[in-house]
């Protein structure tokens, strides 16, 4: 399908992606600003090595994952997926027609100290959609249509180099136009694609691919519902075919993404209870993802769903996947998901803003996360991932193992395997952070990550507790 000056729909949708990483994102905040980038949706991609390949991984045909681009003084092409740092140039190469970006000229140290911080990270970033506002999403859309047009006229000039008679010029502009739909055009003709019977499974899955996009947009979602397409997807997710749920689930994902008229529809149309029985049946691990990642959209900032969430068994049914064989990619996901349940609630304890927050406050009091929590034993499901041997995962489970102190304090100092693997973490991040600081980096990563763990060690051994949001 074309549209938009005859782009191939996913690569607009790539473009849309990169543009909107490229506005948004300051890499430097990521890690700070807690709530706003709470840690739900993250984003995992690996690091290039220097001769440009990407190794590949089971998470590389996985487009909710945006891969990261690194740039560096040198215009360097992107590839498809490729997400951009904030601050990045990017351009449009007119010859080839592809994209290029590098780092700004006037690159000042901070940020190159910023750059070898990021790279520490091993090339993983939380990327949260969820905290796009429409506001800034029309920002993004504005640049993405602005390169779209320098696109359009590189199109136009091919077509004048080759002379042809004036009428059949006309012709070609006239394609180029007609080819100009609106979204809510375009998304028309999407659903009934995904919606009829003479459709195969490769049409309606594709139709659900390209409906991802349009969707992200807050405005695109609400005419997406008007148009009934939000019902028809969460009957996607009762499909017998595996495809259609692991794509149905993430349209909704995406439609849900700070969305709070999408979210109350989709709790009303019975999403809620179809995502929790995708994850407690057996289903491929691709299917469970975009379910978590769609329950993960619904529940965030969303007491009610939250609730009702918990009625369900739905903190059982995400316990359940830690017992489960082959799952075990979810299990930070899932961990950084209640992470981000439990921070959303104190943090809006913790704000003393009146009035318009009371019947928030009212309906979060009513979310009784944190026994259920304690009561299913999640305190050591959670410390156990410390084991893992990726740093930034361990830094999603620190601050999860922080933020769960004050209720799981009396299980951890009983924890021996806990406290050996807190020895060993303290050993492996003084080695590191001792190596930065050689190289000059005063505050860096390994640094932070020694931090928590010394925090989080002196807790356990009776010092002063301090609340973790304060
Ligand atoms: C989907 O198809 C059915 C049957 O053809 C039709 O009744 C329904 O209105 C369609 N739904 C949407 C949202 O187009
Ligand atoms: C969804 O599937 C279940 C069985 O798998 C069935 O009982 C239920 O009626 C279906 N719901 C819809 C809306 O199709």
């Amino acid at each position: 399908m074309f549209h938009w000056a005859g782009l191939p729909s996913a690569a607009a949708k790539v473009s849309l992606l990169l543009l909107v990483v490229a506005v948004l994102f300051s890499w430097s905040s990521l890690s700070d600003r807690v709530p706003e980038f709470a840690l739900t949706k993250i984003e995992e991609s690996d690091i290039k090595d220097d001769s440009g390949k990407e190794p590949l991984t089971e998470d590389d045909a996985d487009p909710e994952d945006l891969e990261v681009f690194y740039p560096t003084h040198q215009w360097q092409t992107l590839r498809p997926g490729q997400a951009v740092p904030a601050g990045s140039h990017v351009r449009l190469n007119l010859q080839t027609g592809e994209r290029e970006a590098k780092l700004p000229d006037s690159e000042d140290g901070n940020s190159e100290a910023r750059e070898e911080r990021r790279r520490k990270r091993l090339g993983k970033v939380d990327v949260d959609a969820n905290s796009f506002t429409s506001q800034e999403l029309k920002k993004a859309l504005a640049k993405m249509k602005e390169s779209e047009k320098a696109e359009r006229k590189a199109h136009e000039e091919e077509v004048r180099k080759k002379f042809r008679p004036i009428e059949q010029l006309k012709e070609e502009f006239e394609k180029l136009n007609v080819k100009m739909e609106t979204d809510y055009e375009i998304m028309v003709k999407l659903i009934s694609k995904f919606n009829s019977s003479a459709s195969t499974l490769a049409d309606k899955v594709a139709a659900l691919y390209d409906l991802e996009y349009y969707v992200h947009q807050v405005d695109n979602a609400k005419d997406f519902l008007s148009m009934g397409g939000l019902q028809l997807v969460i009957e996607g997710l009762n499909s017998t075919e595996a495809a259609l749920k692991e794509h149905a689930a993430f349209v909704l994902g995406a439609a849900l993404s700070s969305n709070p008229k999408v979210q109350i529809e989709a709790i009303e149309g019975g999403a809620l209870q179809k995502l929790l029985v995708i994850l407690a049946t057996e289903q491929p691990l691709a299917v469970k993802k975009k379910a978590l990642f769609a329950l993960s959209s619904m529940l965030r900032h969303f007491p009610y769903a939250q609730q009702q969430f918990l009625k369900l068994g739905g903190l059982q049914v995400l316990r359940s996947l830690f017992r489960q064989k082959g799952m075990e990619t979810l299990h930070v996901r899932v961990v950084t998901l209640l992470y981000d349940l439990i921070v959303e609630k104190l943090l809006l304890e913790d704000s003393q803003q009146e009035d318009q927050l009371e019947e928030k406050m009212l309906q979060y009091q009513q979310v009784r996360l944190v026994p259920a929590v304690v009561e299913q034993d999640w305190c050591v499901a959670v410390s156990n991932l410390l084991a893992v041997p990726e740093h930034d995962t361990r830094e999603k489970v620190l601050k999860t193992v922080a933020v769960l102190m004050s209720f799981c304090r009396e299980r951890y100092q009983g924890d021996q395997a806990l406290s050996s693997t807190l020895g060993l973490l303290r050993r492996e991040y003084e080695e590191l952070a001792a190596q930065e600081q050689r190289e000059g980096d005063k505050d860096g990563y390994f640094s932070e990550l020694l931090g928590s763990v010394n925090t989080i060690i002196q807790q356990l051994r009776g010092r002063q507790l301090r609340a973790p949001f304060r």
